[in-house]
């Protein structure tokens, strides 16, 4: 059963509520109410397809909220558990997604739905999963884990809490609504056991829909336009940057059409960033606070000018610019899709925000991705003394199930 039909029950049981409500003298209220259920506003209504050839949430533009979840296989779980698992979550997320309640397959339909998302639509809902490197030894698989996944080396800023790191499997939830994402991940955690327990999970948000006059790139905490340098969809490029191809080597054919996830907690510290006048937070990044324009001048889309010198000689994208030294021109070709979530847990012992970017990026291999872009970025970015890399997760997240499929299936039945 559909949410909207839920809903129209609802509404029904709702409205005789009122009704009695009328007689009490609540009359307002009956005047403007029908028992017609009202159509769905853009944002409840859009709805992002479950099955295809990559995965739901890598290419969807950024949703308002999102919950990162990684799990661990419960002691005694293989492969065998881990296939039924993630047939029930690929089952319970292609039916959230689709805006039905969670659980449509109990004779009494709805009734083990939370019923959190009741009233809303699907609300752009995504659901993501990967697998982390130790996945493969629990279900014994190690044969089929691609290079790609092998640990990320260290780096000298790291500050990494390995408690908040990795894991055996990964899920992100995106939605427009901030109910639809929390009712998807109750689902989830609900549908891991036996079979896996939470590990770590991290809760973020970005720019809700509607919000700016126009669509814009998102801005992030440090007040940043973000995400203008990203590879796009219609580069005829993007598909070899972002997804794994079909290879020779069979052992990784399930990972075609597949990505590679770096996700890391980056920490920003926003007392000592704020305090900057905004020509030095400028120069940091390279670009212009106000509309993201290359300091080399021009409008957001405008390419950076990395060798444009001002009047003084001294380069307008100043040499440590975070923008140049993570540039694709700047790292040979290295290039990654960055599609991350703000991130606000309150107030930390000393005082501080403990606030900033849930840094999510996907490529086809991250040796030509993050890591050489993260090399460079730790010996010598300007923004390094603003942010602290706290957590860290590599997954590997298998294409999109084609209808009929369970993500993961052509790994977990090979
Ligand atoms: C809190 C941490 C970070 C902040 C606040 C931040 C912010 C920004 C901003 C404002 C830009 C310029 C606009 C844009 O092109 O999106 C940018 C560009 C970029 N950043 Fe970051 N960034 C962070 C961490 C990272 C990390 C960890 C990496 C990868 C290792 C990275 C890779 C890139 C890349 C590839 C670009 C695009 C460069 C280009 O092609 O023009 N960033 N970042």
């Amino acid at each position: 059963m559909s949410r909207r039909r839920l809903l129209g029950s609802a509404g029904a049981a709702g409205a005789t509520g009122l009704v009695l409500g009328a007689a009490g003298g609540a009359t307002g209220y009956a005047a403007t109410r029908t028992d017609e259920p009202t159509a769905l506003t853009a944002v409840g209504s859009t709805q992002v397809m479950f099955h295809g050839k990559h995965q739901p949430g890598i290419t969807t533009p950024l949703q308002a909220r999102g919950h990162l979840v990684a799990f661990d296989l419960a002691p005694g779980a293989g492969r065998k558990e881990a296939a039924a698992l993630m047939r029930r979550w690929s089952a319970v997320a292609r039916r959230l997604m689709a805006g039905e309640a969670a659980d449509s397959g109990a004779a009494d339909g709805a009734a083990h739905d939370t019923g959190i998302a009741l009233d809303a639509g699907p609300s752009s809902l995504t659901v993501t999963f990967g697998f982390g490197h130790t996945f493969f030894e629990r279900t014994g698989l190690v044969g089929h884990r691609p290079p790609g996944l092998d640990p990320l080396p260290p780096f000298s800023s790291d500050h990494i809490d390995a408690k908040r790191s990795n894991g055996d499997l990964w899920v992100q939830i995106g939605a427009d609504d901030a109910l639809v994402a929390f009712h998807a991940l109750r689902a989830v955690q609900k549908e891991a056991a036996p079979a896996a327990g939470v590990r770590w999970q991290m809760n973020g948000f970005n720019r809700s829909p509607g919000a700016t006059a126009q669509p814009m790139t998102a801005r992030n905490l440090m007040g940043q336009i973000d995400g203008t340098g990203n590879p796009k969809p219609a580069e005829s490029d993007f598909d070899r940057r972002v997804f794994v191809p079909a290879g020779t080597d069979t052992k990784y054919d399930w990972l075609a059409g597949g990505s590679y996830a770096v996700v890391r907690r980056i920490r920003m510290l926003l007392d000592d960033w704020e305090k900057l006048p905004v020509e030095r937070q400028e120069q940091v990044i390279g670009r212009r606070k106000k509309d993201g324009a290359p300091l080399s001048g021009g409008a957001e889309t405008t390419a950076m000018d990395l060798d444009k010198a001002g009047p003084d000689g001294k380069l307008l994208i100043p040499d440590n610019a975070h923008a140049r030294i993570s540039s694709p021109e700047k790292n040979s070709g290295a290039a990654m899709l960055r599609r991350p979530f703000s991130y606000h847990d309150g107030i930390s012992a000393d005082g501080t925000p403990d606030a900033g970017l849930l840094f999510i990026c996907w490529q086809a291999d991250p040796l030509r991705g993050f890591v050489p872009v993260q090399r460079k970025l730790d010996r010598g970015d300007a923004l390094s003394p603003f942010i602290r890399h706290e957590a860290s997760g590599l997954f590997a997240v298998p294409g999109g199930a084609a209808d009929g499929e369970y993500v993961g299936q052509r790994l977990l039945e090979s």
